[in-house]
């Protein structure tokens, strides 16, 4: 039977990603429009824990499509990954007569709710906001657009003051376990080598290809690392290893950091939200669950969480082919 849906809670959780501004003003509005009440909870699942509840309406959320970061806070809850942790939160939600959990965030915060959604049969649903853009079931996470562009803009900086001193600039950029962002960044920024945690491009191959630049005549060189890639040293041991072997080149390093999390999310990744918001609340009036929105085609689809949070988001192969024809 159909649980009937009155009032809902919304979390955004893990890293923060520019756009779920967007995403909380979209089921907060929707919500309103279908006239169920909406708690905003502080602090992901800490805030579950805590109680740190507030009532949201239309009003609450207005200007905020346009924010990066999240004005309900985010957190990596540990106590949330206990038993006793998530007992707590469920009491909470049963206590303010909640009955569905909308989660915003990566695979973690997804792992989190599909525990909860089996131990207590809670009704959650999943909205995908990460920069890493490393979920399955959605080609676009929230963030990961402004992220590219956040990255693509330093690089442009990066690459004057690199052709005016004829340098090597080693770039690392975001991405544990996922390499969209250097890869399409590379991309977009005419990187002339990417190094990503899906692919060993191996150290000799690294050097060669280097060489090859040089030989070639180009004035600078560009070098995008994802933070997981799989070489075996970070930036800084390979900008050494390099410098060493190839001591023609003045290499220099560049850490871009968390500043590719900040900053206004891009249109795209407003609309995105927008839509993923309000997808969100209609899977739950139809009484759906245990779900994630994901955008396929342009579409708003709906996959399940646990596929979403097992199965890889692989990197495209044809987008691995234009990068190698390119870096020529
Ligand atoms: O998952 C998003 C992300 O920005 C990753 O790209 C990065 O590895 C990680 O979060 C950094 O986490 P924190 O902000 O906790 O240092």
């Amino acid at each position: 039977m159909k649980k009937i849906i009155k009032k809902i809670a919304v979390i955004t959780s893990g890293g923060d990603a520019p756009g779920m501004n967007a995403a909380l003003r979209a089921v907060v509005r929707s919500a309103s429009y279908y006239k169920l009440e909406c708690i905003g909870v502080y602090r992901g699942y800490e805030g579950l824990i805590d109680g740190d509840f507030k009532k949201m309406d239309a009003r609450s959320v207005h200007q905020i499509i346009q924010k990066g970061g999240t004005i309900l806070k985010s957190a990596r809850s540990e106590e949330f990954k206990t038993k006793e942790g998530r007992k707590k939160a469920y009491e909470n939600l049963v206590e303010a007569e909640i009955d569905a959990l909308v989660i915003i965030g990566g695979d973690g915060t997804f792992t989190g709710g599909m525990i909860f959604n089996k131990e207590f049969k809670f009704p959650v649903i999943g909205i995908p906001a990460t920069i890493d853009n490393d979920i399955f079931g959605t080609d676009y996470t929230i963030g990961y657009d402004t992220a590219l562009n956040n990255v693509v803009e330093v690089i442009d900086k990066i690459r004057d003051t690199a052709s005016s001193h004829n340098r090597l600039f080693f770039v690392e950029v975001m991405g544990r376990d996922s390499g969209f962002i250097a890869l399409n960044a590379g991309i977009g920024a005419g990187a002339e080598e990417i190094l990503i945690p899906e692919e060993d491009m191996g150290l000799d191959r690294l050097l060669i290809s280097l060489e090859h630049s040089r030989r070639s005549g180009k004035t600078s060189s560009i070098v995008i690392v994802a933070e997981g890639d799989k070489t075996g040293k970070n930036v800084f041991e390979l900008a050494s290893y390099v410098e060493k072997n190839l001591p023609q080149y003045d290499v220099r390093v560049s850490v871009l950091g968390h500043m590719q999390r900040g900053g206004p999310p891009s249109c795209f990744d407003r609309v995105l939200a927008s839509r993923m918001g309000v997808k969100a609340i209609e899977l739950l009036l139809d009484g759906k669950s245990n779900l994630m929105v994901g955008s396929i085609a342009n579409k708003m689809v709906a996959v399940e969480l646990d596929k979403a949070i097992k199965e890889n988001h692989r990197i495209n192969d044809e987008i691995l082919r234009i990068s190698d024809i390119l870096t020529i």
